[in-house]
């Protein structure tokens, strides 16, 4: 499996193409058995390079040549070299025609890269380098050209048949088989191409954009699926809307398509004017979609057709540039989902996944910048770090300029850069452009890997009135990189006098004060501001929302925390100083729990909780947030050695002792709830969200006291709700419990109930691997069994593995190493089979530095089994050497 691939590649040895493709004829005859493909490539010499003609390399891999002419001349063995990844040829003039004619076999693709079968229809996925597995091509997003593209296949099982672009000619042929032809009218490169057969059927809308051009929607699912789309295409609509409205975006051909497949590596994929989705992506109706499902279809809806511009117009010269489109588009859609629901939600739900998730991965064997310098295996680098982090860097260009300024530079980038393929300091260029600030430190960001910590000091002089906050900067030595310069750190502040409120800031030097939040650059490792006529100490609020990718520390005392969670101004460190009050907590009762102590949690814990849920005035979603407790992903994120028992059972102890002392005001709060949703039928929308966010938090503690009536409102709201959400929660809380009877009915009623809705079956394997009651493995093993599982499809092996690996760390971490194996054996499984998702499925094992010594022995020894386990693909082998290195 490993072959040349597996050597690294470097961003310094990039160079031009030698030869472009101006045209891309394309023709597909699809059988249950092969399928033959036909390439006609116009191309010619590069005119940026010199007036000689190098040998020609295309890529192509598991295919099989039938036929190749160049300018119609039939070639022979003898007129090129074949290799299991090359074709090597000579032109003998600046333009020159290629035909080839491969064969394929979607029919036996489980890698799902390439042209695929998928529930019966055929699908492809190109990016970043699938395309190669279709034919012989320049396989380089720098390589743009103008698609035609030709499919026929047997007209009965396959009725539909699409491309990219518009549809321009279509008929039958004898023997039951008909075509279609698809011209793109824009250049664009092979990863972008798409094609798709089956039985499928559309939903079909219009939109209208803002220079009135009518634009024709359609998502096509299959039959019964038809009732699930809805969502999908409104949220279709908003995102159209919004990218004009926000960005002056509007989208430019004459059809928009989504195409839902049950098998997919990824979320979703922007291919031109012809997205492909995973179906959990788009599917969503109240009965089987939970909220959280209905946002994520929300997002990546967006988040795909905002890839129409950022992406696809303007799109990447190497795949080292990959945030240039990453890390943009998801800071476009993370602000598209604020404006469509609740602007501080999102934030905290983001920075709680990027501080659990993406500064784990920043810490660990993969740590790489957001624009790498070297990879071996480009799939490998759709990470944490080039979307997450990608995506705060431009969120600090964002703060940085202004939104005004970041406009005109956005505006400036794509009108400068249409059509091309780019980098990602020529982004950065034109945000420079337009506004006229220096960014050439702030690029750091894009060339250091690592999450800076920032550490903050204050002092007060109350006769001269000035308050100084000193902040010294650092970033932990990374793979590759010993020694880091210091950042441009955007801080947002304010200071809070004795009441709460915000005082004006004005610094030293300035002749007035402006505002009472407002950004410091740090940019030194060490640097102080002070700021002057401020006559009482006060309490300062650090990087508020989260303005900067670091770990900030501040030494507050627990009551300093509790204020600034009742009176900060600023949402996003309400809910902060919450969590960082919750880790002291939690930490003590860690330290606690190691030293065999009896565990006592701080009362002041349950105070401000009480305050929150008594306070009736403030947004539900926000006080379900702040009753959310720090995960034990992140608690071990933050751990210099993360004992695992331990966290586990002081968070436990926590959330139990929680709801025993909260028992009235939570079954308060949760009656009231459920008693609106009993009375109102389900609507996608935030404050409905925000509203059973709280119910469901409440039970889920609620059912922590094991009392008769909470279980009864369990059974009665799993019974009789009208909603995923509602119906999902209400199992997951009996899974949970001790009710063993309770529980087996349930789970059984649900599986039989929805036992032909994959997307459904989906939760529920999540829900039982996730329980973290003893002989979690044991029941994991237990549903590998069951009819509904099977390793071939991602979306099952993430639900039951993945949800096992990355959310029941008690079970997963078992002290026997039985999860680890279990782990490898799986992952030595898949490497034959899917090695993409292989490679993801093995993250946890990576991280194993994190450990104390008897599991990080046992987990560097299924590491190193995986290693020797036989064929490696390039996806695992990198993955698994980079983390044993
Ligand atoms: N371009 C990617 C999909 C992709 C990634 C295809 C890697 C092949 C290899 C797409 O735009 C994307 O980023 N999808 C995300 C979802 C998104 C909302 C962040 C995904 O698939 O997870
Ligand atoms: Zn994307």
């Amino acid at each position: 499996m490993r072959t040349e691939q597996s050597k690294t590649i470097y961003l310094k040895d990039y160079q031009a193409p030698d030869y472009l493709i101006d045209e891309t004829h394309l023709t597909f005859e699809l059988f249950e058995d092969h399928t033959l493909v036909h390439a006609q490539l116009v191309m010619r010499r590069n005119p940026a390079l010199s007036a000689d003609l190098p040998a020609l390399t295309l890529d192509g891999q598991q295919l099989e040549l039938l036929e190749l002419k160049l300018d119609d001349r039939e070639l022979t063995a003898a007129d090129y070299t074949l290799t299991d990844s090359h074709l090597t040829l000579q032109p003998t003039q600046a333009s020159f025609v290629i035909d080839s004619s491969v064969r394929i076999h979607p029919e036996s693709n489980t890698a799902l890269e390439g042209l695929y079968k998928s529930s019966g229809m055929f699908c492809t996925q190109c990016e970043a380098e699938g395309f190669r597995k279709i034919t012989y091509y320049l396989d380089r997003p720098d390589v743009m050209s103008k698609f035609t593209t030709t499919l026929s296949a047997e007209q009965h099982s396959y009725p539909v048949l699409l491309s990219n672009g518009n549809p321009i000619a279509s008929g039958s042929e004898e023997g039951g088989r008909h075509w279609a032809t698809w011209e793109d009218p824009f250049m664009k490169p092979a990863y972008l191409f798409a094609l798709v057969a089956g039985d499928l059927w559309c939903v079909e809308d219009k939109f209208t954009t803002l220079s009135s051009r009518d634009v024709t929607l359609r998502i096509y699912v299959e039959p019964e699926n038809i009732d699930k789309v809805q969502h999908a295409m409104d949220s279709l609509k908003k995102s159209m809307k919004w990218d004009e409205e926000v960005y002056g975006r509007e989208y430019d051909l004459d059809i928009f398509m989504i195409v839902a497949v049950n098998d997919f590596n990824m979320g979703a994929m922007e291919n031109k004017g012809l997205n492909i989705f995973n179906s959990s992506c788009v599917l969503a109706r109240a009965e089987t979609a939970t909220d959280a499902a209905h946002q994520r279809v929300e997002a990546v809806v967006a988040h795909e057709y905002f890839h129409n511009w950022s992406g696809n117009r303007v799109t990447c010269r190497d795949w080292f540039q990959l945030s240039l489109k990453e890390g943009f588009t998801v800071f476009r859609d993370a602000e598209f989902s604020a404006d469509m629901n609740s602007r501080t939600v999102k934030r905290i739900e983001d920075v709680a996944y990027l501080r659990t998730h993406q500064f784990a991965e920043d810490a660990g064997p993969m740590a790489h910048p957001v624009r790498p310098d070297a990879y071996m295996e480009i799939s490998n680098f759709y990470t944490l770090t080039i979307y997450e982090k990608g995506s705060e860097v431009l969120r600090m260009i964002h703060t940085l300029l202004g939104n005004e300024a970041f406009r005109k530079g956005s505006d400036l980038y794509f009108e400068r850069h249409d059509g091309q393929a780019v980098t990602c300091d020529d982004f950065v260029k034109a945000m420079e452009d337009a506004s006229g600030i220096d960014l050439t430190q702030f690029k750091r960001w894009y060339t250091q890997a690592g999450t800076p910590r920032l550490a903050v000091s204050e002092t007060f002089d109350a006769v001269a009135k000035t308050y100084t906050l000193n902040f010294t900067q650092s970033c932990p030595a990374t793979p590759g990189q010993s020694d880091k310069l210091p950042f441009v750190i955007p801080v947002e502040l304010g200071l809070l006098d004795a009441r709460g409120n915000d005082l004006p800031l004005r610094l030293q030097g300035e002749a007035a004060a402006s505002g009472t939040s407002r950004v410091l650059s740090v940019t030194e490792a060490q640097q102080s501001f002070t700021f002057v006529d401020i006559a009482e100490q006060p309490l300062p609020s650090l990087l508020r929302g989260f303005s900067a990718p670091v770990k900030l520390s501040f030494p507050y005392d627990r009551d300093q925390l509790m204020f600034l969670m009742q009176h900060d101004s600023d949402g996003f460190n309400r809910w902060e100083a919450g969590q960082q009050l919750s880790v002291q907590v939690l930490q003590e009762l860690i330290g606690q729990h190691q030293r065999g102590e009896q565990l006592v949690l701080d009362q002041r814990l349950v105070t401000a909780l009480r305050t929150l849920l008594q306070d009736e005035s403030l947004d539900q979603a926000m006080v379900a947030e702040m009753l959310s407790l720090p995960g034990e992903a992140y608690l071990t994120e933050i751990s210099e050695v993360a004992d695992v028992d331990a966290i586990h059972n002081a968070r436990e102890f926590a959330r139990q002792q929680l709801a025993e002392a909260l028992f009235e005001p939570l079954w308060q709060r949760y009656q009231a709830n459920r008693e609106l949703s009993r009375n109102t039928a389900y609507v996608a929308e935030a404050e409905h969200f925000a509203r059973r966010s709280l119910q469901n938090i409440a039970l889920s503690y609620l059912m922590l006291t094991g009392k008769p009536q909470v279980l009864a409102a369990t059974l009665e709201q799993y019974e009789a709700c009208d909603n995923m959400t509602e119906r999902l929660t209400a199992l997951a809380v009996l899974v949970g419990s001790k009710f063993e009877v309770e529980r087996g009915k349930a789970l059984e009623a649900f599986a039989e109930h929805f036992k032909d809705n994959a997307l459904v079956m989906d939760q529920w394997f999540s829900v039982q691997a996730a329980s973290t009651l003893p002989d979690g493995l044991a029941r994991v093993r237990v549903l590998m069994e069951h009819p509904a599982f099977t390793l071939k499809n991602p979306n099952k092996v993430r639900a039951l593995i993945g949800a096992f690996a990355g959310q029941n760390l008690v079970n997963f971490h078992a002290a026997d190493g039985s999860g680890y194996r279990f782990l490898a054996d799986q992952v030595i499984v898949l490497n034959a089979l899917n090695p993409q998702i292989a490679s993801r499925l093995l993250a946890p094992l990576t991280r194993w530095r994190k450990y104390g010594s008897e599991r990080q022995a046992l987990m560097k020894a299924e590491l190193e089994r995986i290693l020797a386990s036989g064929e490696l693909s390039a996806d695992v082998y990198e993955v698994v050497s980079k983390s044993l290195a």
